[in-house]
């Protein structure tokens, strides 16, 4: 059993992305909003986001690897699974759990800018800044975090703990696989 420690309650989480809701609201009063959650750890904020939007709200999903089998610093982003929906002409949103190298979403917003959206914007749950090596536009953050192994609502270690409701820091013990 892998000791994960509590770094983000719940509570804290929950009121942070009702701010965030509420941003959202505003900016887009009197418009449909389109959310792109990016799977799969994106779906729990995705939910409890979309909770609290008080616009007409619809949504997609699609599924990308950032790195193949290869380590984080190769770069590449390969589509698994697109969009089931055309994104043109829609105010889109697309929805993170994280925002590490920025190397995925530093490709995904222009490969989506592309397909002639009316608008586009990123937002992120969380954020290591320090590991960042790829510019990349964020319209809100829920939390900077530092560079630690984080799991829960959503973020995974090894498939495992994405259905922790607070963000927690696994201390892995050595000789297992990091994912
Ligand atoms: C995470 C996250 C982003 C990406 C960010 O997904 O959801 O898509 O990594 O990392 P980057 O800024 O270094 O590119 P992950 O590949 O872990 O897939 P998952 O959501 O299915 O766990």
């Amino acid at each position: 059993m892998d000791k994960i420690s509590v770094l983000i309650p719940q509570e804290q989480i929950e009121k942070r992305i009702c701010e965030m809701a509420d941003r959202i609201n505003q900016k887009y009063e009197g418009e449909t909003v389109h959310l792109i959650g990016i799977l799969k750890g994106s779906v729990f904020f995705l939910c409890e986001l979309a909770k609290h939007l008080t616009i007409p709200v619809t949504m997609d999903f699609m599924s990308v690897s950032s790195y193949g089998d290869e380590t984080s610093s190769s770069g590449r982003v390969r589509i698994l699974m697109d969009l089931s929906d055309s994104i043109k002409d829609k105010h889109v949103i697309v929805v993170e759990d994280i925002i590490d190298s920025g190397n995925t979403l530093s490709y995904l917003l222009p490969f989506l800018g592309s397909r002639k959206p009316l608008s586009i914007e990123l937002v992120t749950l969380l954020n290591k800044p320090d590991r960042r090596e790829k510019e990349v536009t964020v319209a809100d953050t829920g939390f900077d975090i530092p560079d630690a192994f984080v799991v829960g609502y959503g973020l995974d270690y090894a498939q495992k703990y994405r259905n922790l409701p607070y963000i927690g820091v696994v201390e892995i013990e050595k000789g297992e696989n990091d994912e």
